[in-house]
């Protein structure tokens, strides 16, 4: 009998920031679905590493790549979604590296939706997935000031629901992915061990915990999947009900007296 086939059976999917949180783990759930995949980060040494942890891990993995880009920057982009052409073309693009940074302006996700479109057209592809990360603060506002941040992630969401109108009619889905707070690097290092910040986050929790990377992946992979086959242009919120909740401040007191009054 031959061996069952995976939710991403023969897919060739591009996940970005491959190498970090989220896009690791979403590499590792991939893999164990039958997906073939280009890994693409910033980090050539993180991309290494990755692709190690993903090959111990599922050492069932398909076809497994890895390429160096800057989502920031059109002509990596491009060279990135193009270099599956020889695949076959892109089925499934997670556009998902992001930083927090006051200039951050999520432009890659913009370039990987275009070339990932204009790689499905070439290729003829009757269907494609196309998801990028956003947060819940686009929905709601963040407990304390990240400007840039939440802008540009409100800009994905709006620019999402757009291109999932624009292309439905060609078979080709665009949902955005708006984790929680999670316990990843990118929110944990910028928390460091200021109290005062991370007690305006955790006082909020519903579920009383941060999030982890594999919830999201578990998201990413239905949402990859033609499992989703009529979910297109949604916000797809995956924070532990913490866009949904009133909560108030009952929670454990910061371990130092806090000037909470901003
Ligand atoms: N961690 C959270 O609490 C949280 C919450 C909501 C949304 N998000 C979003 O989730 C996504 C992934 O976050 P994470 O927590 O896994 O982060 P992470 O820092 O663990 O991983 C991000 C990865 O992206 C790569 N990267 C950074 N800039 C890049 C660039 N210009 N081009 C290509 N790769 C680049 C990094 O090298 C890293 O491997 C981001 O878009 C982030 O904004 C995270």
């Amino acid at each position: 009998m031959s061996a069952p086939k995976g939710r991403l059976q023969g897919k060739n999917a591009i996940i970005t920031g491959a190498a970090g949180g989220i896009g690791l783990e979403t590499t590792i759930l991939f893999a164990r679905e039958g997906a073939n995949i280009l890994l693409a980060d910033i980090s050539e040494p993180a991309l290494a590493k990755a692709l190690a942890k993903v090959k111990e891990v599922v050492p069932t993995a398909g076809r497994l790549e890895t390429i160096r880009c800057d989502v920031s920057k059109e002509a990596d982009v491009q060279a990135m979604v193009e270099s599956q052409d020889s695949w076959g073309g892109v089925d499934v693009i997670f556009n998902n590296a992001g930083i927090m940074h006051a200039d951050d302006a999520d432009a890659g996700v913009w370039f990987g939706c275009k070339h990932a479109v204009l790689s499905m057209r070439r290729n003829k592809k009757k269907t494609g997935s196309v998801i990028n990360t956003a947060s819940f603060v686009a929905l709601m506002g963040a407990a304390t000031p990240q400007l840039a941040y939440t802008a540009s992630k409100g800009a994905v969401l709006a620019m999402t629901r757009e291109l999932a109108i624009v292309h439905a009619r060609e078979g080709f889905r665009f949902n955005s992915l708006c984790p929680g707070p999670l316990n990843t690097p990118l929110l944990q290092d910028w928390l460091g061990d200021d109290h005062a910040k991370r007690f305006r986050r955790e006082v909020h929790f519903p579920s009383g915990r941060f999030g982890e990377a594999i919830e999201q992946a578990h998201a990413v992979v239905f949402l990859a999947s033609d499992e989703s086959s009529f979910v297109n242009g949604t916000d797809f919120v995956v924070d532990g009900g913490l866009s949904k909740a009133y909560v108030t401040a009952e929670g454990p007191a910061p371990a130092a007296p806090q000037n909470l009054a901003h």
